[in-house]
């Protein structure tokens, strides 16, 4: 038998934790793949042969509570529930019962009763003494109905007789079938058997048989656990108080009970059980002697001990109903590793006490509620993207400041790694393959895009080595950059995950050759940078292309060429493609798919020279319509590209469901990017970027989005600006003089170009302030005045004031044009503004929602507060912001008091 003993389930990724399960033993082979493709669940058609007027499948989620063990049996609890805290409740009951041997389960039996009703008897003493006459003749009709049952050594044990009143007095009488259903929950069996003999029943008594069919009450298969828990006392008297009370007061004992059924029930729905059936049972029995009580029992044992007891009917089955029909039943009832019916009752008893214990526990001490927040908020604190050093340090703040939202997460977060004012180092483009991956292993051509800024490193001084990488990755990264005195902190935060093809290792190395390169001015320019890269990518990938490192170092569109050494064309968009990246739980290594595809070109190079030409025709048309924002052709090679990737063998049951699902949501085109085996998927969509990305979230994947063209406005993370677009370069009188891209127009001492300030203000008269997203190239985390930005090519402030206050804070605002003038500034060794500003003032709408790919965080300031702190903490602010605001307070004064109160 596997252990069923495993710390720290929590703290993986689903894929993970399911590989974990299948490393234990407890799933098989094929239910791993099965989970890990999203297989495990009941298909539509079947669902449409199990009830009527089908239209589809609801999901919930199906969890593990590891730790149980049973009469000395380890057993996992597969549980299918939608509230929180019960899972950890019952992993962390079930870890505590096992110190002090665990559950012990009995039962008084596994029978399951069929009644036969009869009323319109004229002497019920007399009819009840013939059916006790009667009853081997009876026994041997009811057993003659399923000779199958009987041979299986099951079959009808006994006959009871009970006797009623009506109202008006009338008699009643019900016999009981008592039924051995063996591993069958039975409910058919007895009720045939019950229509079967309830005309000899007729015969016998007399009057007139009124229902046949069996009863949910299973007195007749109560299950006894218990269990021991070494508790301080003032936790341990709570909970027997807590029962006491429960004993008393029916109300109590109603929500007493519901957490009981929580265990109960979900354990019944992930082992394809009739929970109603056993809830029917339950409650009916927690009133057996007329007054609702609790079904458990918490005492003190004479050792001080915590004592457990529940008694619970419970009649389920581990062969026939749905388990024939639902994987997913069959599934969850395999990971139980019940051997019999008899044994997941006893589970089920267990996993009623355990759960009753949690809820008691969770209520005598800190309050349910308080284990319900924390919870979420560990679950948003996880979206925030904080890193496992100050995970927890962020949680207990957020929770005990009780506004368990995103923004204040991250406010906190901040704080905790005052990344604000210590900018980032240096960052690096992540990469996403739009066309000819693998192609270009074999001197193919292949069209791959950047996502700027997708990666920050930002270094500290240290007393030594300090950082969450692979060390086999990291030491030799530094000794290329000759990094001797290695007393450092190196902070990662990154958009894109590692092993999910979106180039982030050589991303990593980039960002780190670069943070070093600017804090102790190692000289290196970019083409050091890209060499230094690609030598850590072949470290951690073999052969790799060399497509990772130069988008990671030049974040520049490009169409690459490996026919004779890697070549790269930059590819100029006239606007950013609509295009989404969704990654899965798979993780893809590169270095194996490359090996892998080698083997069958091995086997069959001709066939594969025909697919890799066909992928490199598709690259070079592919740039054609990106450049020609094409979009539905562009959708349509992507779609090509995914089929012959499928044929080269790099797809998955999971990137191929990605892909139908981008497709079926409105995607012109979605195809694996990068090398597949898992990782990650590329998606265009013209018609709305929105619904697709919703789709895929709501299927459980992570998603990135480019913006674009029809994109959804209320997409918080959507990437609104890149490197790549062309700036409007003037002269000092505001002429434009011609086009540079943004990259290229900061770098330096800059380019003077057109750019604009956006103050909004509240109704109170107070200013909102941006913190700049800490990925961005210039002033990441700094606090700045709403909204900045730049007119790109063709635009007017008037359009480019709106698209960007769109994009970066989802609202209009009527905006009045107060005054220009040009400034510049550097930030260290990175880049330089060099703009000439036109300044606006206008009114903030309430409903305002950051887009997190540009801001950081934000908050209203009053003049005063800001004049405070920009004396006390002027390096926490922009430059271009405390001189637009001391211009807009002296010169501009009485345009400024129609929007802001100010002495
Ligand atoms: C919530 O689903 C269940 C509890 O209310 C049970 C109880 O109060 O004992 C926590």
């Amino acid at each position: 038998m596997s252990d069923s003993r495993i710390a720290g389930l929590y703290r993986l990724g689903v894929t993970e934790r399911i590989r974990k399960l299948r490393e234990l033993g407890w799933l098989s082979e094929s239910d791993a793949s099965r989970l890990l493709g999203g297989y495990q669940v009941l298909s539509t058609e079947t669902a449409d042969r199990m009830i009527e007027n089908v239209i589809g499948v609801f999901g919930l989620p199906l969890a593990i509570a590891p730790n149980f063990l049973v009469n000395d049996r380890g057993c996992l609890a597969p549980l299918v529930i939608e509230e929180p805290s019960v899972v950890a409740g019952l992993s962390h009951a079930a870890a505590l019962a096992r110190r002090t041997g665990g559950f012990e389960v009995s039962n008084n039996g596994s029978l399951l009763i069929g009644q036969v009703h009869v009323r319109g008897v004229s002497d019920p003493d007399h009819a009840i003494e013939a059916l006790e006459n009667a009853k081997p003749e009876l026994l041997e009709a009811a057993n003659a109905v399923h000779p199958r049952l009987v041979a299986r050594g099951g079959g009808v044990r006994d006959l009871e007789i009970r006797l009623f009143a009506f109202p008006d007095g009338a008699p009643l009488i019900a016999l009981h079938v008592l039924v051995d259903t063996c591993d069958a929950m039975g409910a058919n069996l007895v009720n045939e058997i019950c229509e079967v003999i309830a005309p000899d029943v007729e015969a016998v008594c007399g009057g007139r048989v009124a229902l046949r069919i069996l009863s949910n009450l299973a007195d007749r298969s109560l299950y006894t656990a218990r269990a021991q828990f070494v508790l301080p006392d003032d936790v341990r008297d709570a909970i027997v108080t807590a029962d006491a009370v429960a004993q008393v007061d029916p109300y109590r004992a109603a929500t007493h009970n519901k957490g009981v059924m929580n265990g109960i029930d979900a354990l019944a729905i992930a082992t394809g059980n009739d929970w109603r059936a056993i809830e029917a049972g339950v409650h009916a029995y927690a009133a057996a002697d007329g007054h609702y009580r609790a079904l458990t029992r918490w005492s003190v044992a004479d050792d001080g001990n915590l004592l457990g007891e529940i008694t619970v009917p419970i009649k389920v089955g581990t062969v026939g109903g749905t388990l024939k029909n639902n994987p997913a039943a069959e599934l969850g009832l395999a990971l139980t590793g019940a051997r019999s019916a008899q044994e997941l009752a006893e589970l089920m008893a267990a996993v009623g006490l355990a759960q009753n214990f949690a809820a008691l526990r969770a209520l005598g001490t800190s309050g349910i509620q308080a284990a319900h927040m924390k919870l979420h908020a560990r679950s948003v604190v996880a979206s925030a993207g904080a890193p496992d050093d100050v995970f927890d340090d962020v949680v207990t703040k957020l929770v005990a400041g009780g506004e368990i939202k995103d923004w204040k997460a991250r406010e906190i977060l901040d704080e905790l790694q005052p990344r604000g004012t210590a900018a980032v180092d240096g960052s690096a483009a992540g990469k996403v393959i739009l066309l000819g991956e693998h192609g270009v292993v074999y001197g193919r051509r292949a069209l791959a895009l950047p996502i700027p800024g997708a990666v920050r490193v930002s270094l500290a001084e240290a007393a030594e080595l300090a950082h969450d990488l692979p060390g086999e990755f990291l030491e030799p990264l530094l000794d290329d950059l000759g990094i001797d005195d290695r007393g450092w902190r190196i902070g990662l935060d990154s958009d894109v995950p590692l092993g999910k093809g979106l180039g982030s290792s050589a991303s990593i190395a980039v960002a780190i050759a670069r943070a070093f390169n600017s804090r102790l001015g190692l000289g290196l320019d970019d083409e050091r940078v890209n060499a230094i890269a690609f030598e850590s990518e072949k470290r951690a990938h073999g052969t790799p292309s060399g497509v990772d490192n130069t988008l990671a170092t030049y974040a520049k569109p490009m169409l690459f060429s490996s026919a004779d050494g890697l070549e790269f064309d930059e590819v100029t968009l006239p606007q950013v493609p609509p295009l989404l990246v969704a990654w899965g739980h798979e993780t893809g290594r590169t270095s194996e798919q490359v090996a892998a595809v080698r083997a069958r070109y091995d086997s069959s190079p001709a066939r594969f020279e025909t697919l890799f030409d066909e992928m490199d025709s598709l690259a070079a048309d592919g740039a054609g319509f990106l450049r020609a924002g094409a979009w539905q052709q562009l959708g349509a090679s992507m779609n090509i590209c995914h089929g012959l990737l499928n044929a080269i063998g790099v797809s998955t049951p999971e990137l191929e469901r990605m892909v139908a699902l981008a497709r079926s949501a409105g995607a012109a085109g979605a195809k694996l990017t990068g090398a597949g085996g898992g990782g990650s998927i590329v998606a265009i969509c013209p018609d709305g970027i929105g619904a697709v990305s919703e789709t895929l979230r709501q299927a459980g994947y992570s998603t990135l989005l480019f913006g674009g063209a029809g994109h959804s406005m209320t997409d918080q993370h959507r990437i609104v600006s890149s490197e790549s677009e062309e700036l409007i370069l003037v002269d000092r009188n505001d002429n434009e003089t011609g086009y540079m891209s943004k990259a290229d127009a900061h770098d330096g001492g800059g380019v003077l170009h057109r750019a604009f300030s956006v103050f909004l203000f509240n109704e109170q008269g107070e200013l909102l302030l941006q913190q700049r997203a800490h990925g961005k190239r210039l002033w990441g985390g700094y606090w700045s005045n709403t909204c900045c930005s730049h007119p790109r090519r063709g635009e007017t402030l008037d359009i480019a004031t709106s698209r960007r206050l769109r994009d970066e804070l989802n609202i209009d605002a009527d905006l009045e044009h107060v005054y220009w003038f040009c400034y510049e500034a550097a930030f260290g060794d990175t880049g330089s503004e060099n703009e000439l500003c036109h300044v606006f003032l206008g009114r903030a709408p309430d409903d305002i929602r950051a887009n997190d790919s540009e801001i950081a965080g934000l908050r209203y300031i009053s003049a005063e507060e800001l004049e405070n702190e920009f004396e006390k903490r002027p390096e926490r602010y922009t430059p271009w912001f405390r001189q637009e605001w001391q211009e807009l307070t002296s010169t501009y004064r009485e345009q400024l008091q129609r929007y802001c109160k100010f002495d």
